[in-house]
């Protein structure tokens, strides 16, 4: 059997191949209220369908002011609990595991979504947007200016994380992410290059670490034992001054030390940056991380062909690959994978109502 159909086990929950799709946000709740709508029950629902042995959500904020946009997802009240609750069931009808991507933008926050046509930048607050916050007044590349976060700004964050963790255990999701890549608020204070505090959660590692930490932990606590628990990093600012590999290395043993299960490793988009993009261009980083800090991985990025996702896993890279723009544009990619490594159609993943005289042809 390939390995990417291969079943994970992590904590108590396995994952029935590891083909997964990784968080995008859809930027498509309609009255700005953060619930979930038909578009996100139909999109999550087909890549279960779709073969995917674990759907991430997209980044799902813990507090209205951590939206990306006015038409972000959340997860800080109760409807938005009960509409993500029907994604689940959906999701799990169909034979896949569900994770939520737990975030907050911080400095990112009040932008306008990224639609084609649609304007760019900053929401200004008397059009819909909101003031910004950040670990630092350090605007991001031609974004508004956001506050500077309080010690007391930081507890509510704090809490905002642990409430949502709790809600996505009562909403019957099976792994929670913690967001903290691309730039948004826990990867703001981990880079030098946007946090500039000078009390505990500025200047040495420990302390740009720490809100990061403090959070695992706590969400850690408050998610049930059984549950896997994520963190998205991005490996490296791609940037001379900024977050790099070496402190993620670090980063990572102490997450698993508080009972992190998977790094999943994407890079860049705290500081505007000259990426090498091409093909698996960040698996190499989910390779260190796996074997500096001896902790699953996953690997994201321009992950495109089922034999290029197949080799990831049995170099030892990672443990599971994450598909984007790929399963977007084809939502049964696994089930194309399927056919192309020559698994038999009782091997692979078609729910029973597809299989109908498939075994004549098997
Ligand atoms: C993304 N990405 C992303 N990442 C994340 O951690 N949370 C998110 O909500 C989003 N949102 C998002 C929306 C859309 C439309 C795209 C295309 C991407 C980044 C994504 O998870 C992934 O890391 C990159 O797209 C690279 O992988 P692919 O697309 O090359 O497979």
């Amino acid at each position: 059997m390939p390995q990417l159909f291969e079943p994970l086990t992590l904590r108590d929950v396995e994952f029935r191949n590891r083909i997964w799709l990784t968080p995008m946000c859809q930027y498509s709740c309609e009255a700005c209220d953060g619930i979930p709508t038909a578009w996100h029950f139909v999109h999550y629902a087909t890549r279960a369908v779709g073969g995917f042995g674990l759907v991430l959500t997209e980044a799902t904020a813990v507090a209205p002011e951590g939206r990306i946009s006015p038409q972000d997802a959340g997860l800080w009240n109760h409807d938005q609990m009960a509409a993500w609750r029907r994604v689940v069931d959906a999701v799990h009808a169909n034979g896949a595991k569900i994770g939520v991507q737990l975030a907050h933008a911080g400095r990112k926050a009040s932008t306008y979504r990224p639609f084609a046509g649609e304007p760019s930048g900053s929401v200004p607050v008397d059009a819909g947007g909101w003031e910004a916050i950040g670990p630092s007044a350090v605007a991001f590349d031609g974004y508004a200016t956001p506050r500077a976060m309080t010690l007391a700004d930081i507890d509510d964050v704090v809490d905002a994380f642990v409430d949502a963790a709790r809600r996505a255990d009562e909403a019957g999701f099976d792994v929670v992410e913690l967001h903290a890549a691309h730039g948004y608020l826990l990867h703001e204070f981990l880079s030098p290059a946007s946090n500039r505090r000078d009390d505990e959660y500025g200047g040495s590692f420990e302390n740009r670490t720490r809100l990061l930490l403090r959070i695992a932990t706590e969400v850690r606590g408050a998610w049930p034992e059984a549950k896997p628990l994520f963190v998205r990093v991005s490996a490296t600012d791609w940037a001379e001054t900024g977050w790099n590999i070496d402190e993620t290395v670090r980063l990572a043993r102490e997450l698993k030390s508080v009972g992190v299960d998977l790094v999943d490793t994407s890079t860049g988009g705290n500081v505007p940056a000259d990426i090498p993009v091409g093909p698996s261009y960040q698996v190499r980083f989910a390779s260190e991380i796996r074997r500096g800090a001896d902790i699953a991985t996953g690997a994201v990025g321009l992950i495109t062909e089922p034999a290029q996702a197949e080799a990831i896993l049995t170099e030892g890279d990672a443990d599971a690959v994450l598909i984007g723009r790929a399963g977007l544009r084809e939502p049964y990619w696994p089930l194309r994978a399927a056919a192309e490594l020559g698994l038999t159609w009782r091997e692979t993943p078609y729910p029973a109502q597809y299989t109908r005289g498939a075994w004549e042809h098997a």
